[in-house]
This record gives C-alpha cells, structure tokens and sequence, in this order.
C-alpha cells in the first residue's frame, strides 16, 4: 500500500500550519506598527495556504483520497522581531526537510508524477529559506531601529516572484 498520497494529505497540514504562524507573525508586526512586516508576512500565509491548496488539487486530479487534517497552534508570543523571524526561517527549513522527505518517498514508491509534482516545491522552499534568511540578517543588523527594516522592505518587496508563473493549479484558485 503506498504511503504517498498519505504522506501528502499530512503535508497539506503543515502548509496550513504554516499559513496559521504567519498570520500570528503578521499580528504580532501590526501590534508593534511596523506595517510593512506585518504585509510581508500576511502575503506569506496566503502563500503558504496556497501551498496547501495545490496539493490538494494534485490529490484530486489524481483521484487519491484527501483527507484535511487539524493543525497544531502557532506560537503567538514573540519577544523580539528577531525572534519573529527566527521562528519563521525555522519553519521554512523544517518544511524544506518535510518536502525533500516526500520527494524520497514518491521516488521509492515510483511515483514519478508525485516526484514531479514536487518538484516545484523543491525550487520554492530554496527561494523561501534565501528570502527569509536574507529578512533575518535585515532585522539582525537593522537593532533596535526597525524603521530601517520598514524602508528596506517598501523598497523591495512587491516584485513578481518568478516561480508564481510555472505553480501548479490550487484547488478553487489560487489567492
Ligand atoms: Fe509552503
Ligand atoms: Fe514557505
């Protein structure tokens, strides 16, 4: 019996999980009235949820069970900026850690369209981790001056991100 298409409806959780913990980090910046960080990471839930969304319609289009699992919490307290975003490229690698997991099982169940599918995710969690190290050594060097986070932040986000083109479909559409 493949493990697989389990493994993936699993997977669907922690992507919500995930979109779950930025909106928590995105709170927490608003609270503190650093809108553009707040931005940023309410962008990244929608991300994630979309995440989610795509491998819910790759189950779907290759008529595998899906089942949608309960998420854990997030963590709501934060006691810096810092820690913030320390929480969040924690959880980039742990997913990278999750995918890459996945990717191994899909080869040795031979499932080479789920290896394929996965692929994209592969690409995207690289892209993930770098900006959100990069968002990291910002808050680190900014100190206790985040305004110098904002204005990095209104000037450079916002850009197209290249991979959003070649994404694979989301159930009822991506956001
Ligand atoms: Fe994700
Ligand atoms: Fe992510």
């Amino acid at each position: 019996m493949a493990r697989f298409p389990e493994a993936l409806s699993e997977q669907v959780g922690y992507e919500l999980a995930a979109s779950q913990q930025y909106i928590a980090i995105a709170v927490y910046f608003d609270v503190e009235t650093l809108p553009q960080l707040a931005a940023s990471f309410y962008r990244q839930s929608v991300e994630e949820r979309n995440h989610a969304m795509m491998m819910v319609q790759f189950l779907l289009d290759s008529e595998l069970p899906v089942r949608i699992p309960g998420v854990a919490g997030p963590e709501t307290d934060f006691g810096s900026a810092r820690d913030a975003v320390a929480l969040a490229l924690e959880q980039e690698k742990r997913v990278t850690e999750q995918i890459v997991a996945l990717v191994g099982l899909a080869r040795d169940e031979g499932s080479l369209v789920g290896e394929q599918f996965l692929h994209w995710f592969l690409q995207e969690q690289r892209e993930e981790v770098s900006s959100m190290s990069q968002l990291l050594a910002t808050v680190e060097r900014a100190g206790e001056n985040l305004l110098l986070v904002e204005e990095y932040l209104s000037r450079t986000s916002g850009g197209e991100n290249a991979l959003e083109a070649g994404a694979p479909p989301a159930a009822g559409g991506v956001l």
